[in-house]
């Protein structure tokens, strides 16, 4: 492992390449990585940065994002089959039809979603800075949220607001299921449920925190408790078992709770990406004008 790692630096070097994870990558990845954080995150920092290269340690849409912000650098993929089921639930004819429904209507569309989505929608969101996003579309506004219904939801509890929905999930946080996270307050008296907002109805009802991946981290690590029952997906264990050494993690399922998309990079990949470009990711021209449109507003009220 310690050459693999030592050729990777070499070659982030060589080509002036910085390498942006997912909180959900494995360890190691996050181990060599210069920015670990969620979607939002992922985005501002790629918008920050003045290498020539990034690698994208996550799935598809995360690096067509830092493209469409970021058309001049080459940014590449290493895990390339790594897609996002939830992103794959909605498409432009889907969004075409809700928008006839309601005309009139802006449409708020998740990150977890293709670019071609992105560029019939009016502005995207993150799941940490959706509501902030939603409170910037005038009241008056009816508002389409795609593609998940969970964080549709959620923002729909938290503002007021009727959001016109549709039927995208998550099916890694829609497995988790309210029940199990009772029986382990049960076990575990005292316990915080930390959940993210892609967890269905049920479950974030019971949570005691609700917040994107970073905002869980960040949470758990300034809290005075020492036990939480995490409701996302097992890569935030990684910085929190070196944030808290002290207190008890524990997956809200026992079983699985593993995004395999977000598990396909690997460090023969990222080595691999960063000596051939293969991997290399391209927005087509005909949607990247409207959907990197739809990212900078995004940005700007983030
Ligand atoms: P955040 O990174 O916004 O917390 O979203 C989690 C996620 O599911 C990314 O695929
Ligand atoms: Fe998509 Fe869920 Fe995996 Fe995130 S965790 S990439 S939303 S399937």
């Amino acid at each position: 492992m310690q050459e693999i790692i030592e050729r990777i630096e070499r070659l982030r070097r060589e080509r002036d390449a910085i390498i942006l994870a997912h909180i959900y990558q494995t360890g190691e990845i996050q181990d060599i990585a210069d920015y670990v954080g969620d979607s939002l995150g992922l985005a501002c920092s790629a918008a920050k940065t003045q290498a020539k290269v990034v690698v994208l340690a996550g799935v598809r849409f995360m690096a067509e994002s830092v493209k469409l912000l970021n058309p001049e650098k080459t940014v590449l993929l290493p895990a390339w089959g790594a897609g996002c089921p939830m992103a794959d639930m909605i498409d432009t004819d889907m969004v075409a039809e809700l928008k006839r429904g309601h005309p009139g209507a802006k449409v708020v569309c998740y990150v977890n979603s293709s670019a071609a989505v992105k560029a019939v929608s009016d502005i995207c969101c993150t799941s940490s800075n959706a509501l902030r996003i939603l409170a910037s579309i005038p009241a008056e506004n009816e508002v389409i949220f795609i593609p998940d219904k969970n964080l549709g939801s959620y923002l729909a509890e938290k503002s007021g607001r009727r959001i016109i929905l549709c039927d995208g999930y998550c099916p890694i946080h829609q497995a988790f299921r309210a029940r199990e996270a009772e029986q382990l307050r049960a076990q575990y008296p005292g316990s915080l449920l930390l959940a993210h907002p892609e967890c269905g109805p049920e479950l974030r009802d019971l949570a005691d925190f609700i917040g994107s991946t970073t905002e869980i981290v960040d949470y758990c690590a300034r809290s005075p408790e020492t036990s939480f029952i995490i409701a996302t997906e097992r890569g935030v264990l990684h910085p929190l078992a070196r944030l808290r050494p002290d207190a008890r993690l524990i997956p809200v399922s026992a079983h699985g709770g593993t995004c395999p998309n977000m598990k396909m990079t690997t460090l023969e990949a990222i080595a691999r990406v960063l000596a051939d470009n293969e991997g290399e990711v391209q927005v087509p021209e005909e949607y990247a004008a409207p959907a990197r449109a739809a990212l900078e507003k995004m940005m700007a009220v983030s």
